[in-house]
């Protein structure tokens, strides 16, 4: 089997104009990779297509060894519940139930359980019982981290996931990606437009002018 978690080949794809072409991209366990670029060149467009949501005009995605485009729909749905952990660049929580209700949610799906101290290191544990709907956007975003972290993902895929965060409080959430990374051995891939959240990755990439370029 394949080194990587993530493999992806020739991937090009187009909207009302061609984002990319012939995009060859891996990601190992334990690795963690930044793609920065413009607004509008493509970034989550990209990320949807790693991760499942999307299928891509031409080219060949591979996770943890699996070729996504010969899977069944069940299979793609364990994949997304069990092995996938996704933060999304506008995050989605139900608003009138408390933070705990919302990662109870995500846990229950994947039979895991969140540790007390990603809680912690997120500073949202004495938030818990508060109604998202009371939290402030930066404290629904850590929420929505710590989300995905709680069903124990081999990949994480996050879109701008530090984008409405003061300095301080990105920097703790990197902190909280990158050990996570480091102590399960899952792979990330960050979408930012923080060149000092993207040097904190492994490898840094930019997608400019339709092609994928990892950055000296
Ligand atoms: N589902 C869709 N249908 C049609 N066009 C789309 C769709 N999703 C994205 N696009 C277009 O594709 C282009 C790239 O969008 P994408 O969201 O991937 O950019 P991005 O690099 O993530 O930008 P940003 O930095 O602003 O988040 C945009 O012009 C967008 O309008
Ligand atoms: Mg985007």
């Amino acid at each position: 089997m394949s080194q990587f978690l993530l493999e992806a080949s020739d991937v090009s794809h187009s909207f009302d104009y061609t984002l990319f072409t012939d995009i060859d991209f891996t990601l190992a366990a334990y690795e963690s990779a930044a793609i920065v670029g413009r607004s509008g060149s493509g970034k989550s467009t990209l990320l949807h297509i790693f991760s499942t949501f999307m299928k891509p005009d031409e080219g060949k995605v591979t996770l943890f060894g699996k070729d996504l485009y010969t899977l069944d729909d069940d299979e793609i749905e364990a994949l997304r519940r069990y092995d996938v952990g996704i933060i999304f660049q506008f995050h989605y929580l139900f608003k009138g139930m408390s933070a705990m209700d919302n990662i109870e949610v995500a846990s229950m799906l994947s039979g895991e359980v969140i540790e007390d101290t990603i809680l912690e290191k997120l500073e949202i544990k004495e938030l818990m019982s508060k109604k998202v709907g009371e939290l402030s956007g930066g404290q629904q975003q850590r929420v929505s981290i710590a989300r995905v972290l709680s069903k124990k993902p081999r990949i994480i895929f996050a879109d701008e996931p530090t984008g409405n965060l003061d300095k301080e409080t990105a920097e703790l959430v990197m902190d909280v990606l990158l050990d996570y990374t480091k102590e399960t051995g899952a792979a990330l891939l960050l979408v930012t437009h923080d060149a000092s959240m993207a040097t904190r990755c492994d490898k840094t990439y930019r997608l400019e002018d339709k092609v994928l370029k990892e950055e000296a």
